[in-house]
């Protein structure tokens, strides 16, 4: 029997998807110029172990050194990268945002570490400002699943107080690509005090390409003296990754993004307006997807091959995830929701 793992949203071993809610990933990609790079990609040979061409690259966009650049087999390894070093050099706390990415809590658990939730800003700063110990304290900005920010008061009061304690803070970047309103509350100096970690896979709907990069915080690439570079298996990028990682920083790519986050608002707009008139409780959101209670029971869009994305798992039962999509899917879960209810 082979058993799940972490949930996730995005395609299952269950039946067929047709309108796909739940996974976070643009649905408008993938860009032509990046999909050509990945084709072109070569898969004949191992690329660089060093990987030293595209952390160059990658480095001279960010304006950084190539050491700051480690590259992953995208965010979720990041992750579990993270927590090995943090758990080797003795680090036995690990603060996760609650709700949030299961994978923060699911690490530090495999690892025997202690998870304790914070479910504000306030509290995890009045922690830190405690006697907290070493810890390794995960923040996602803007955070799955609410798809909010925290406001720039608290990144202000963090800067601040970062200095307290042995705290190692890490940046979950993954959707300030597809950040819809507002601006990045994170200072720069703060930012780079972290270890920040960025998955390109999501805005360019490519979730299927398992790649993505750690910068790490300004004065430091270990961790007190463990190299989360050296805990990484050899490639741990694919050709393809390489490609995908090389083409995000060009500028047709990043224009692209932007046509693509303007029609994405006007979607995920239209969809929260159509939501809330049929008596769903939408929570507002900085990206293109959100929180929302039903008004009605929702088990069986599946049957409909509609999948959303249950929050159960996040600590909210009778909360779903759901992110924007095009008006024809859109229609297509109106009209499911509509037959759901005459059957009920
Ligand atoms: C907040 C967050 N971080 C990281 C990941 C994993 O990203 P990757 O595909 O780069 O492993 C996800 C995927 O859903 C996510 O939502």
């Amino acid at each position: 029997m082979i058993l799940p793992l972490n949930e996730h949203g995005g395609p299952d071993s269950g039946p067929p998807i047709t309108h796909d809610f739940s996974s976070n990933a643009n649905p408008l990609g993938a860009p032509d110029e990046v999909m050509r790079a990945i084709q072109a990609a070569n898969r004949q040979h191992y690329p660089d172990p060093d990987y030293r061409a595209l952390r160059e690259g990658l480095a001279q966009v960010l304006g950084i050194q190539p050491a700051r650049v480690l590259p992953t087999a995208g965010s979720s390894e990041a992750i579990r990268r993270l927590t090995l070093a943090a758990s080797l050099r003795g680090v036995r706390q690990v603060w996760v945002p609650q709700p949030g990415y299961g994978d923060y809590r699911a690490a530090a658990l495999a690892l025997g570490m202690d998870v304790q939730g914070y479910a504000s800003g306030e509290a995890l700063l009045s922690a830190l400002t405690g006697q907290l110990g070493p810890s390794l304290v995960w923040l996602c900005e803007p955070c799955n699943p609410t798809g909010q920010s925290l406001p720039p008061s608290f990144w202000a009061a963090l800067a601040d107080i970062r200095h307290q304690g042995d705290v190692i803070l890490v940046l979950d970047r993954a959707y300030e690509p597809l950040r819809l309103l507002g601006q990045d509350p994170v200072p720069t100096t703060l930012a780079h005090q972290c270890w920040q970690l960025c998955s390109p896979n999501k805005a360019l709907g490519l979730t299927g390409v398992r790649a993505g990069y750690v910068i790490a915080p300004v004065d430091d690439v270990r961790i007190d003296g463990v190299s989360v570079q050296a805990l990484a298996p050899s490639w741990v990028l694919s050709a393809e990754g390489v490609a995908m990682l090389q083409a995000w920083h060009q500028p047709g790519t990043q224009a692209w993004l932007a046509r693509s986050r303007e029609m994405l608002a006007l979607w995920m707009s239209a969809q929260q307006t159509a939501l809330t008139r049929l008596g769903w409780h939408c929570l507002p959101s900085v990206v293109p997807f959100m929180l929302a209670r039903p008004s009605q029971p929702v088990n069986s869009l599946r049957s409909h091959g509609i999948k959303l994305r249950d929050a159960t798992s996040f600590g909210l039962p009778g909360w779903v995830r759901l992110s924007a999509q095009a008006p024809h899917a859109q229609q297509a879960l109106f009209q499911a929701l509509a037959q759901m209810e005459i059957a009920r």
